[in-house]
Parts: C-alpha cells; sequence; structure tokens
C-alpha cells in the first residue's frame, strides 16, 4: 500500500477568515481547534488534486497507471455530478484499463472506497484499486454563513490498494455504518432533483452546506466511544492495543471527547485539522499519507482510521502495518 496526497496552494489563515466573516482567530482555535485550511484557486480541481494524489501513490507503490483496474473516489464534492472524480482522473492519469467511480458516503467516503476495493480485489474481480478521498468542499459551502465556512478545507489522499503479501500493510478488517433516520444533521437541500437550481433556491443559499453542528457534535461523542470499543472487539484487540488511532478530522473538541472517553491518549492521534481544517472525505487519507511518510506509523503498528459524516455515515478501518 502506498500513499499519496494533495492539497491546494491557496492557505486560508483564521486571519483571513476574520476579513470574510464575523468571527476571530482565538473563537476558532478555542472551538474548532483550526488554524488555517487549504482552498482550491485557479485551475485547480478536485480531480486535479485527486490526479496529483493518485500518482504520487502509484509512483510510491512502484505500481504503473495501466496496471490499475478501477479507481473509486469517495467525495461529497464533484467538480460536476457527471461525469464523476472517478471517470475524469482515469483520463489525466493515464490509466487505460482502469474503470472509474465516486462513492457519495459523506466523510467516511474514504473508507467506503477502501471498503469495495477490498471487497473487489478479495473476489477477483481486480487486482489494483486506487482508493481515494478527494474533495473542493470549500467549494460547498456558504463563505458568509460563519459557523460552517470557518471548519472545510479542500484536499485529497489516496492509497494503492491489492492482495497482501508479506512486508505490506494489511487492511485486516473494515466495517461500514449509517444511521439513515439522521440523514437529515447534514445537507444540501437544493440543487438536485428534490429542488432543482432556480433563482429562489440561489437566493436562499440552499445549494449550500447547512448542517446542525451541535447535534453532529454529540452524535459523534456518544456514537463513535461505544463503536470503536465493538470494532476493536471484533478485530481481537483492545483499544490499548492499537499504535495510532486516526479519527476524521472534523473538530478538535469531538476528537478529544472520543479518545478521553476511551482512554486513549493524545500522543496516539494523528492530527493534521490544525493545518488543514475538515477535509470531509480525504481527512483520514491525508493523515495516513503523512504518518506514513513522516515515519510516525513504524511496520509491526497497528492503525485504526475512523470517520463519521453526512448520512449519518461512520466506519473504521484497521490496518496492520
Ligand atoms: N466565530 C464567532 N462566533 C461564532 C462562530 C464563528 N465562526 N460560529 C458560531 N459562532 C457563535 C454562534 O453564533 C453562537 O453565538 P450565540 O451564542 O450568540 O448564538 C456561539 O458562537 C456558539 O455557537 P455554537 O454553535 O453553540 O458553537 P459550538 O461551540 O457548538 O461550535 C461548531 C460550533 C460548528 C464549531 C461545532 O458545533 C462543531 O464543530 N460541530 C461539529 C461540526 C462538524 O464536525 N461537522 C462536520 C462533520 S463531518
Amino acid at each position: 500500500m502506498g500513499a499519496g496526497m494533495c492539497v491546494p496552494k491557496r492557505l486560508v489563515t483564521n486571519e483571513d477568515m476574520e476579513r470574510i466573516v464575523d468571527t476571530t482567530d482565538e473563537w476558532i482555535v478555542e472551538r474548532t481547534g483550526i488554524h488555517a485550511r487549504r482552498v482550491i484557486s485557479g485551475d485547480e480541481s478536485n480531480a486535479s488534486l485527486a490526479a496529483s494524489a493518485c500518482l504520487e501513490a502509484l509512483s510510491k507503490s512502484g505500481v504503473n497507471p495501466r496496471e490499475i483496474d478501477m479507481i473509486i473516489v469517495g467525495t461529497n464534492s464533484p467538480d460536476t455530478l457527471l461525469p464523476g472524480v472517478g471517470p475524469t482522473i482515469q483520463g489525466m492519469i493515464d490509466a487505460p484499463d482502469a474503470g472509474g467511480m465516486d462513492i457519495q458516503a459523506g466523510c467516511p467516503g474514504s473508507l467506503y472506497a477502501m471498503a469495495a476495493a477490498a471487497g473487489g480485489i478479495a473476489s477477483g474481480i481486480w487486482n489494483r484499486v486506487l482508493a481515494v478521498g478527494s474533495e473542493a468542499f470549500t467549494r460547498m459551502v456558504d463563505w458568509e454563513h460563519r459557523s460552517t465556512c470557518i471548519l472545510f478545507g479542500d484536499g485529497a489522499g489516496a492509497v494503492v490498494m491489492g492482495e497482501w503479501r508479506p512486508g505490506l500493510p494489511r487492511l485486516s478488517n473494515i466495517d461500514l455504518k449509517a444511521d439513515g433516520k439522521k440523514h437529515d444533521m447534514i445537507v444540501i437541500p437544493a440543487g438536485m432533483a428534490a429542488e432543482p437550481a432556480s433563482p429562489e433556491t440561489v437566493r436562499d443559499r440552499r445549494h449550500f452546506v447547512k448542517m446542525n453542528g451541535a447535534d453532529v457534535f454529540k452524535f459523534a461523542n456518544r456514537k463513535i466511544p461505544p463503536y470503536l470499543e465493538n470494532f476493536c472487539a471484533s478485530c481481537g484487540i483492545t483499544p490499548k492495543e492499537v499504535d495510532w488511532w486516526i479519527f476524521h478530522q472534523a473538530n478538535i473538541r469531538i476528537l478529544q471527547g472520543i479518545s478521553q472517553r476511551m482512554g486513549i491518549p493524545s500522543e496516539k492521534l494523528i492530527v493534521n485539522l490544525d493545518r488543514y481544517g475538515n477535509t470531509s472525505a480525504a481527512s483520514i487519507m491525508i493523515c495516513l499519507y503523512e504518518a506514513m511518510t513522516d515515519g510516525r506509523i513504524k511496520s509491526g503498528q497497528r492503525v485504526v482510521m475512523t470517520s463519521f459524516g453526512a448520512g449519518m455515515t461512520y466506519g473504521a478501518a484497521l490496518i496492520e502495518c
């Protein structure tokens, strides 16, 4: 498993946010832990970030794009609904034998992509798959709404997956869940079939993300700790036996709340939301990339990745490195 990542060039700090909405660096840092985020500009796009991350993952894995059978992109902010990001980047990275598709499953979209890849590989349908999390989410947020626009950033992360061989990291368990009764907690109400774009939807800003932040906060803090305890038990390990925890980078207070409830020391958390904000489906992939690349994650260690988001979806994966 080789990993890659890409974030946009443009850095938007909390001081920059102070000039956009009525907020302060102090409020954002205290309530979220975020100091800065990256925002696409110029000719950057969801697909350009995803393609760069894929090319790096391929190069790190020593795999030629021509050997890829499928590209699965977890994303909630495709450049266009048609085509998806997956088929678009298939052309950009020159992977002529690969299929391409998107999975829209909220922030755990990259976990869903990894699970689909693992299933396709285990069943023999595919040999090598690119599993990607990529977002241009700053295009979906209302830059006049201070409690949402300060949270999000853009970026992409990718891994090359294939049949496990000794010496390589192994995806040894993955679990996906959803709580669809809470599907209205994070929504983009308009711009699609339910409410096609109209002057009214644009006037009422209904094509931007609407989120009940406090309810999302409670959902994560209540649901995720017992879920992760059960996930570890299903893997035959205790949370103490996990070397590194990669939580979806939503808000430092959520990460602290979950880890404190589970007795996880803060040194075992991989955190980068201070630099990138919440990059939705890309967040855990970017964390994985950074911690693999800077040597924090070592051979023989156990990593649990977990995410939650719109749907409300959630899930976890155990990687034995
Ligand atoms: N700057 C300054 N003040 C702000 C602000 C900002 N950017 N955003 C909101 N406020 C204000 C509110 O207007 C409110 O003021 P009031 O008391 O006068 O009405 C006050 O701060 C408290 O707002 P509240 O919404 O209760 O803050 P909070 O502590 O719950 O933090 C979030 C808000 C959005 C940061 C927090 O709920 C959160 O992170 N939730 C999870 C969201 C998330 O992770 N979503 C993605 C999941 S994939």
